[in-house]
Parts: structure tokens; C-alpha cells; sequence
């Protein structure tokens, strides 16, 4: 997510916006820039990289003004650069928009801006705006952006200033917060609250579909049509270091509580009501695809997980061959891929050692790349052929929770658009495409249940071991939940496919061991039920996931946990939240460090 602040009042507002956007790069971000208006002129200023950067070249006196806006930018259309960076301009320079949000219909809304004659000067979707805007002005900029944002599908988050309106500060939204800050001295916009919390505690929140009007002396705030808004201010009491986790007590708990944001974002614009999947920003043709016949997997530790995923998903529709490996054994065993290989290279970060020298291996062999990830330009983008980005926002946690589930969305995306390249729709497949819209609601459904899973933390947090075990779509999730537990409470954990236990591992239960059963109602459902009972008969402790309404399997479990019925590959999506809070839980008993476990990095970017 990108972090946006704006300032009107009588005090400068360069040195605010600057201070807040500091207060924002906890979030992470590739670019930075700030407007303002002085003598009735827009000064802007952008640079990618660093805050510092971009103070390196910044003026106060040329800036000295008491209205402007700020952005610090998470690139998700068009690669970090100062073009692309924020805040965007209309043709005549003399109206000034930042953006946090994803425009789904930018490409259409480009396509006619230039029709019409105008000049966009980057690849951003955010710059469409600006440009709607200018159409729109007959001088009132509160109308003018109310009427542009109107043509807008989407999630948006804005500030908008123009030359022609001294004074004025525009805030609107969809899908992506923007508060009002209040003091005695002015009036804010921000994305955020840690931006403000310099400045003032007293803050309103504006709601989807509401437009905010801000000068020296007062604001305003009207919905998209038209009806006044009276919403009084609360007080925020959060320290700064509160603020930057919105009150959770860490970044991996406020991430775990991001999730139905991620699939959302990831989602949008790519799936529709008719159950139509499209990927516009593949960069790979339905020719090129055609032409494959192995697809092979290869990527890292939870990212890894994901692939394992990846191979029941794409096989049950495309029925082509899937291979997964981990990037640190491909990259040594001479891989057999050749140029009817498609090799999907997951990272979150896009900048893994092993998973980009497992790229360039099968590039050079001839091997189209196919990359998915969180990092919009990251290394493995730049060695790519085509891209699937993630758009969980940053990830500051070292232990991926949002990132995964988006990862786990966006396989689900490839492996239904590879089914229509590959002619293989089915009604499953369409059903699935249309189910995925209903997840991140299911998602916000098990968050909002969660404290069996703090019982459930306090009985075994001082375990020696756990066992994590599932099977078909939930194998993948076994591995992730024992991933999980093992980075961040450093208990030793195993995930294991349910039927191989007997093949030995079984021998390792004894009385009031923890096993952790994925026991969904899915095509495998009898034969997890079976291994629950070879566990039981061995003294296991058993914890389900179960599907809501399942009365069967809790008379045979020492404890279940309900997650809703979806499709058996959507299921993943559902059951890992659990896990990640049962680690997270864990953890925090245990005094462990959630967000920067030892020994970890968030990207290994060595061997
Ligand atoms: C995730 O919880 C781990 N911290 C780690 O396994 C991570 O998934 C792995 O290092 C791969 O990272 P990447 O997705 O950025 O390539």
C-alpha cells in the first residue's frame, strides 16, 4: 500500500508532509515525492528510493507553502522511477493527485485520455486520475473530483490540490482508507494514522464513497451523491509505534488481519461476477502457452508451499504434468526443462538467491519464466517473461502470512486461465472462479472467531514437538502450518501428507503429542479421518480444521476448529488462517519475537 498525507493551514506544509511521510516508511515503499501550492503555483518534487533522497534535493524556501500533498509509493502498475512516482499531474501541470489503490479500468480510461488528446507521462494507473479530473474542472475542484472518480472502477485512496483552488484540499475513497486529522492549525489527510500523530490525535474517518473538502478553517465531507456527511471525531490513543501496526500488537497479528484485503486486491480486476478470469498483465500469450508442455515450480519455504498448491490446483485443471522444487535443489541437479518448459518462479520478494538462480538456469536452457510476486520491479520480474503480481501490499513480518495467501489466490487465477487456454472449462472451474469472490468475506468470517485458538495456545505452548498433517490440497498447508510454528516459536514442528505416517513417522506418536489434522469435507475426507483415528489409537492429541457443519469429526478430536465450506482447492485459503494465528499465539506465550524471529531474514538474498 502507498502512504499518502496533505496539509492545509497556516503553517508550512512541506515539513509536515515530509515528517509524515517518514512516519509511513515502516510500511515499505520504492519512491517518494511532495506538491504544494505556492503563489498560486503547483511545486512538485519526486524521486525513487529513499525519503532521504528526495530531502537531498528538496528546498524548504522554494517549497515554503501552506497547502500540499505527499506520497511515499509501493509500485503496483508501472516499475519504481521518478515518473511513476507520485504525486501526478494533469496536462497543464496545475493539478496535483496522489493515490493509494489499484485502478482496475485504467487501461480503457488511458486509452480514451489519449483519444481525447491528453498526455500521460507515466505508466502508473494513479496518473488517469488527474487527467479525469482536469475534464472535469470548471472550477470547483470538489465537484470535478467527485464527478472523475465516479468513472473509476476500483480501490482508491486520493488527495488532489490544483493551482486554480488556493486553499483547497480534496480527499476521497474506495477500499482504501483516508482520515481526516484536525488541529488548530490546519487540517490533514492521511492514509495513515502514524502520519499525523506528530500533529494531532483527533482524527475522522471518511467511508467508502465519501468525499472530503478541506481548507484553513474547515472541512466538509459529502457521499458520491451528493449527501451531506456529519461525522464527529474520535481521539486515537495509540503511541507512534502502535500506530504504525493500527493498534495490533504486531506486524504479523495486523497482516494475519490483512488477509481478506490481499485476496481482495489480488483479485481485483481479474475475476468477474460470470465466473471470467483474465490475467491482462501476464506478458506471456495464449500462443506462448499453448506451446507448453511441463510446467515445474520452483521457489522457498512458505513460497514453496504455495507451489505445492500450485501443483494440485494446475494439474486437477489443465491436467499437464506439474513438477515443484525447492530453488536450492533445482539449481544443482541440471534441471530437464527445455523451451516447451514453464517454469513459475514464486517469491514474495522477487529477490530469493536460490529461486533467481534457478530462473536464469532454465532461462538459459531455453525455458519460459513465469513470476509471481509482491515486489512490482524486483529482481525476478526484470528476468522474467511473464509476471503475476500479488497485491497483499508490503509485508513487514518476516513470516509470510498475507503474502501467501495472495500468492495462493493468484495460482488459483493461473491454473483457471491456463484451463481455458488449454480448452478444459468445466462447471467446477467456473464455479471456482466465481467462489474465489466470496473468500475474503470467509476470510473476515474465521477472523472474527478466533479465541479457541488461544485455548489452544495455552495448553500446548510448552510442547517439545508438533505434527502437522494433511492431505491432497491440505498437504500444502500441513507444511505451512509447521513452517509456521517452527520460525516463530522455534518448537519443532513437522507437516506431513497424512498417508505417509504409517510409513514410519507414525512412530513417533506418543501420548499428548500435538497433531495439527486439515480435515476438510473434501474428496479425501474419509482417509484423514482414518489417520485421526490411527492417531488417536496411539495417544495423540488431535486438533481439527474441520468444515463447519461437520458434527462427525469433533466426537473423535481433542479439539476442532470450524472453517466455511468452499471448493476443494479454495480450501487452503481458509485453513491456513488458523494456523498462522495457533502459531502466532504459540509464539507470544512463548516470548518469542513474532515479527523478527531470530536467525531469519525477510529475503534471502544470499545462498
Ligand atoms: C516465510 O514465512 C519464510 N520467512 C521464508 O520461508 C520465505 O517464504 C522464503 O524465504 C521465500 O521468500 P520469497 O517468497 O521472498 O522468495
Amino acid at each position: 500500500m502507498c502512504g499518502i498525507i496533505g496539509f492545509v493551514g497556516n503553517q508550512a506544509s512541506a515539513p509536515i508532509i515530509i515528517k509524515g511521510l517518514s512516519r509511513l516508511e515502516y510500511r515499505g515503499y520504492d519512491s517518494a515525492g511532495i506538491a504544494v501550492l505556492k503563489n498560486n503555483g503547483l511545486k512538485l518534487i519526486r524521486r525513487e528510493g529513499n525519503l532521504a533522497k528526495l530531502q537531498e534535493s528538496l528546498n524548504y524556501d522554494e517549497f515554503n507553502a501552506t497547502l500540499g500533498i505527499g506520497h511515499t509509493r509501493w509500485a503496483t502498475h508501472g516499475a519504481p522511477s521518478e515518473a511513476n512516482a507520485h504525486p501526478h499531474l494533469d496536462c497543464r501541470g496545475e493539478i496535483a493527485i496522489v493515490h493509494n489503490g489499484i485502478i482496475e479500468n485504467f487501461h480503457e480510461l488511458r486509452t480514451q485520455l489519449k483519444k481525447r488528446g491528453h498526455t500521460l507521462r507515466s505508466e502508473t494507473d494513479t496518473e488517469v486520475i488527474a487527467h479525469l479530473i482536469e475534464e472535469e474542472y470548471h472550477g470547483d475542484l470538489f465537484a470535478a473530483t467527485k464527478a472523475a472518480v465516479k468513472l473509476v472502477e476500483g480501490s482508491f485512496a486520493l488527495a488532489v490540490i490544483s493551482s486554480d483552488s488556493p486553499g483547497v484540499l480534496i480527499g476521497a475513497r474506495k477500499d482504501s482508507p483516508l482520515i481526516i486529522g484536525i488541529s488548530n492549525f490546519g487540517f490533514f489527510l492521511a492514509s495513515d494514522i502514524p502520519a499525523i500523530l506528530d500533529y494531532t490525535n483527533q482524527i475522522v474517518l471518511l467511508e467508502n464513497g465519501e468525499i472530503a473538502e478541506l481548507s484553513q478553517k474547515e472541512y466538509r465531507i459529502e457521499d458520491l451523491d451528493g449527501n451531506v456527511v456529519n461525522r464527529s471525531s474520535m481521539t486515537i490513543n495509540w503511541d507512534a509505534a502502535a500506530a504504525e501496526k493500527s493498534g495490533y500488537e504486531d506486524f504479523m497479528l495486523k497482516e494475519i488481519h490483512e488477509q481478506p484485503m490481499a485476496v481482495r486486491e489480488t483479485l481485483r480486476g481479474r475475476v468477474f461476477g460470470d465466473g471470467v478470469v483474465r490475467l491482462p498483465d501476464l506478458g506471456l500469450t495464449d500462443d506462448e502457452l499453448k506451446k507448453i508442455k511441463k510446467i515445474t515450480v520452483v521457489a522457498c519455504g512458505t513460497s514453496l508451499h504455495a507451489g505445492l498448491l500450485a501443483k494440485q490446483v494446475i494439474e486437477r485443471w489443465v491436467r499437464m504434468s506439474v513438477e515443484v522444487d525447492c530453488s536450492s535443489e533445482f539449481r544443482y541437479r541440471k534441471p530437464i526443462v527445455d523451451k516447451t518448459s514453464l517454469i513459475v518462479a514464486i517469491s514474495q520478494s522477487g529477490e530469493t538467491a536460490d529461486t533467481l538462480a534457478g530462473v536464469a538456469i532454465a532461462k538459459a536452457q531455453g525455458a519460459k519464466i513465469l513470476a509471481i510476486t509482491n515486489v512490482v520491479g524486483s529482481t525476478i520480474t526484470r528476468e522474467s517473461d511473464g509476471c503475476i503480481y500479488t497485491y497483499a501490499g508490503p509485508e513487514i513480518g518476516v513470516a509470510a502470512t498475507k503474502t501467501f495467501i495472495a500468492q495462493m489466490t493468484a495460482l488459483n487465477l493461473l491454473g483457471l486461465v491456463l484451463a481455458k487456454i488449454f480448452d478444459k472449462t468445466s462447471e467446477e472451474i467456473i464455479a471456482t472462479a466465481k467462489e474465489l469472490l466470496s473468500i475474503p468475506k470467509k476470510i473476515e468470517t474465521i477472523l472474527s472467531k478466533t479465541d479457541i485458538l488461544m485455548d489452544w495456545a495455552k495448553t500446548y505452548h510448552e510442547a517439545n514437538d508438533f505434527l502437522f498433517l494433511g492431505r491432497s490440497a491440505s498437504y500444502p498447508m500441513a507444511m505451512e502450518g509447521a513452517l509456521k510454528l517452527k520460525e516463530i516459536s522455534y518448537i519443532h514442528a513437522e507437516g506431513y501428507p497424512a498417508g505417509e505416517m504409517k510409513h514410519g513417522p507414525i512412530a513417533l506418536i506418543n501420548p499428548g503429542l500435538p497433531i495439527v489434522v486439515i480435515a476438510p469435507k473434501d474428496s479425501v475426507y474419509e482417509k484423514i479421518v482414518s489417520n485421526i483415528y490411527e492417531a488417536k489409537a496411539r495417544g495423540g492429541t488431535v486438533l481439527a480444521i474441520a468444515t463447519e457443519g461437520d458434527q462427525d469429526i469433533a466426537s473423535h478430536v481433542d479439539g476442532c476448529f470450524f472453517i466455511p465450506q468452499t471448493l476443494e482447492t479454495l480450501t487452503p485459503l481458509l485453513s491456513v488462517i488458523p494456523l498462522q494465528l495457533l502459531a502466532y499465539n504459540i509464539a507470544k506465550l512463548r516470548g518469542c519475537n513474532v515479527d523478527q524471529p531470530r536467525n531469519l531474514a525477510k529475503s534471502v538474498t544470499v545462498e
